[in-house]
């Protein structure tokens, strides 16, 4: 039996794709957080992806590597720039050095949330992230790119839409996957034997859907659900929220965090800045910020809402 590395698991996907891939692969979790192997062939090994020690030593002796373990959601750079940029490299790093032969990298609909809802996309169009997590997700295909032509790594990369029991708002009709549907599509990623570097959309059948997934049926991909019986309901209950939300594929990526640079400033430039705008305006300017970055946390129950919402 193959070992899959899951990082990332504890979260939400890989909650649901235990449970679909239990008893098909050995599967090793990994996560920041403590998980509790609860099937057989489960185990665990905590580790944060930002060390690439830590990279190496999950990854080692593995068949292949789900990589889901990332800050999921739009976050200040600090943020994304360590568990999405330093991750995401240490894991393919690590995966080459251990010899592993296939990556599947969880990538996002953010990292083309800038096209229209009236366009359909497929797997060639140019990247058009909606902010600083979906730049992540490019770099993150940029990476499996690399890997794949440079060393030979089989890399799959799934730009999942939104994963769940259920869709649950209007945008999810067109982007919804089911954790069935999802596993279908890691399986491939594991099993294919021509993969070198792929990108296909992690979306069910949906009738709504924005994508042209030619690309995953083509590698056999035979999605089981569609959002459609439940459009009826939630289109009853949506509201429309900021127009340009409405307008993009992103929904409300591409409005969040309107602000310059939502970084912290290096004290030295921060002062040189304050010198320059006026001290009262540059500490206007980071409050502003700071709160804007807050926001998404602000209050547990909130900032779950906000993330059902956004992804
Ligand atoms: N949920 C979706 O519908 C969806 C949609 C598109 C893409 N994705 C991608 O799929 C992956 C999983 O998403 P999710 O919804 O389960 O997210 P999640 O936030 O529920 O889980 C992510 C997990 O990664 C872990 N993690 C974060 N930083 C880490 C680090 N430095 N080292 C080790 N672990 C770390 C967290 O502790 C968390 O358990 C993410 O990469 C996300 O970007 C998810």
């Amino acid at each position: 039996m193959k070992t899959l590395l899951i990082t990332g698991a504890a979260g939400g996907v890989a909650t649901l794709l235990r449970r679909e891939l239990a008893g098909r692969y050995r599967l090793r979790l990994s996560d920041l957080r403590p998980v509790k192997p609860n099937a057989p062939g489960e185990s665990f090994t905590k580790a944060d992806v930002a060390s690439l020690r830590d990279a190496l030593r999950i990854s080692r002796g593995v068949d292949a590597i789900l990589h889901l373990g990332a800050h999921s959601v739009e976050g200040d750079w600090e943020t994304i720039l360590n568990a999405n940029i330093i991750g995401g490299y240490n894991l393919f790093e690590a995966a080459r050095r251990n010899g592993v032969p296939r990556m599947i990298f969880a990538t996002s609909n953010h990292a083309v949330g800038f096209y229209r809802r009236d366009q359909t996309i497929d797997h060639t169009v140019y990247p058009k992230p909606d902010g600083r997590y979906g730049v992540s997700k490019i770099f993150g295909e940029s990476l499996a790119s690399l890997y794949s032509d440079k060393y030979g790594m089989r890399c799959f990369c799934i730009r999942i839409g939104n994963a769940g029991p259920v869709p649950i708002d209007k945008r999810r009709l067109s982007i919804w996957i089911s954790p069935r549907d999802l596993a279908q599509l890691v399986t491939i990623g594991i099993e294919h034997p021509d993969i070198s570097f792929e990108i296909v959309y992690g979306v069910s059948a949906n009738t709504r859907s924005w994508y042209d997934n030619r690309n995953a049926y083509r590698l056999g991909y035979r999605p089981q659900d569609n959002s459609e019986p439940y459009a009826a309901e939630l289109l009853k209950v949506h509201r429309p929220g900021d127009p340009r939300a409405e307008l993009y594929q992103g929904g409300a990526f591409v409005v969040s965090e309107e602000i310059e640079n939502p970084a912290p400033l290096p004290r030295k430039a921060a002062r040189k800045t304050a010198g320059k705008r006026g001290a009262r305006g540059a500490t206007r300017r980071a409050a502003a910020s700071k709160a804007a970055v807050r926001k998404p946390t602000a209050g547990k129950a909130t900032a779950t809402r906000r993330r059902r919402a956004a992804r």
